[in-house]
């Protein structure tokens, strides 16, 4: 009932004649309803979602070939059994030019078989496909044409090819603020009918936790991430400070990972998907998973990290003390666990300790500590947890009350 009259509360300020003949159409009325609930309990985005995106490998240098292989390889690795189902497609997929009847296409020198083809492969081997365009005049790399003005078109499009999640950036955005050009593609996308993840890129701009989960199901909190240490720490700190926000059906978004492309440690790489794990961010892959190594596959098929990022209750774990570099995250699970990584972000080795009374839990407690990259319990572990860390490592750890 409660949603039922925000919504007429909405077609009532809007005050043309048509929609007071809406708002007495009881039938449309509740159609529309139902739509709008969808959006925010449509079964997509209840936790963060899990796949691969072309962007930080491959840049503009994609085609059809790479995405059916990343799917193969999305399965033949054991990725999508452990929950990466989105394959999805970034910048340069399509024309400069609109076809004689305005629609987006695909570009015929590197997709000539066509996006729902595509679509169909990705399909059939259980995963999804993702597709991008930009809530301005021009994509980011201005070599194809942006959704804005043409929303309803290019949102049909999509679901006739049966995409299944929309990366929606922000570029040559003649500066009208993302608050008004991200609903209509929003509303567009729930017309279609078609239930489609879809993802704010906004950078950040205008505090999208505040307003993006009325829009989509998750937004950029910052700008791109880079492979690097000082790029990758930075979008963890800008993104935990909007942590309140978060929850199912909306996430926080620092960006794509980085791991496995080659400008970061390992310990760096682990700290970076354990942090984005804790943090609620979506986990997209952001390496050629076709040629994965060894190291790489290890960090991100680790179970238990993925578990904690896929926990139901969908509370972002935040940063909860920080003191010389040594740091503290933490945040709960279901069944009144507790997710910890301790992080040294100092350049040297050092000892880091999360003292119960930092991450929540009673003096008195006593827990099972599970180490999620070890694999190893502790058990009835009190008053604290602490451990020696390598320079930009951490450790990731479950806690389970006795
Ligand atoms: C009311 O809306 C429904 C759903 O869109 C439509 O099928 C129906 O024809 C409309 N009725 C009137 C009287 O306009
Ligand atoms: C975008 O297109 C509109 C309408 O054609 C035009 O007025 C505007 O200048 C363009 N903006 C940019 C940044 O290209
Ligand atoms: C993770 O990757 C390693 C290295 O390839 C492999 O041995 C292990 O079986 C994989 N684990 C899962 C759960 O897929």
């Amino acid at each position: 009932m409660v949603t039922g009259i925000a919504f007429l509360l909405v077609i009532l300020d809007n005050s043309s004649t048509s929609s007071a003949r809406l708002l007495l159409n009881r039938t449309m009325v509740m159609s529309k309803e139902h739509v709008r609930r969808n959006l925010l309990d449509n079964g997509i985005g209840h936790t963060p979602p899990m796949g691969w995106n072309s962007w930080n490998h491959f840049g503009c240098n994609i085609n059809e070939e790479i995405i059916r292989e990343t799917a193969d390889a999305m399965v033949s690795t054991g990725l999508a059994a452990l929950g990466y189902q989105y394959i999805n497609i970034d910048d340069c997929w399509g024309e400069l030019n609109r076809d004689s009847e305005g629609n987006m296409v695909a570009k015929a020198s590197t997709f000539p078989s066509g996006m729902k083809a595509l679509a169909d492969y990705v399909h059939s081997k259980g995963l999804k496909l993702g597709i991008y365009s930009d809530a301005g005049n021009l994509t980011c790399s201005q070599q194809m044409p942006g959704s804005l003005g043409h929303e309803d078109q290019d949102a049909k499009t999509f679901a006739s090819w049966g995409i299944d999640y929309l990366k929606y950036d922000n570029c040559a955005n003649n500066g009208i603020s993302p608050k008004e050009r991200y609903p209509p593609m929003s509303e567009a996308l729930l017309n279609t009918g078609r239930p489609i993840f879809f993802s704010l890129c906004e950078w950040g701009q205008e505090d999208p936790a505040t307003w993006g989960k009325s829009v989509g199901n998750s937004w950029r909190t910052t700008g791109d991430i880079e492979d690097n240490w000082d790029s990758m720490t930075s979008r963890a700190d800008i993104n935990d400070q909007w942590a309140s926000y978060a929850g199912p059906g909306g996430w926080n978004d620092p960006d794509m990972l980085e791991v496995g492309n080659g400008g970061m440690t390992t310990e760096e790489y682990r700290a970076h998907f354990s942090i984005w794990a804790l943090a609620k961010a979506p986990l997209l892959i952001g390496c050629d998973i076709r040629t994965l190594d060894v190291t790489t596959q290890e960090l991100l098929n680790n179970s238990e990290v993925i578990a904690v990022n896929q926990d139901n209750l969908g509370v972002q774990g935040k940063k909860v003390k920080s003191m010389d570099g040594l740091e503290v995250w933490a945040g709960p699970l279901s069944d009144n666990k507790v997710a910890v990584v301790i992080w040294n972000r100092n350049s040297y080795t050092a000892t880091v300790t999360a003292s119960f009374s930092d991450i929540g839990l009673e003096s008195g407690t006593s827990v099972d500590a599970r180490d999620l990259w070890d694999h190893s319990t502790q058990s009835s572990v009190s008053g604290e947890i602490s451990a020696q860390l390598d320079s930009h490592a951490c450790k990731m750890y479950v806690l389970t009350r006795n």
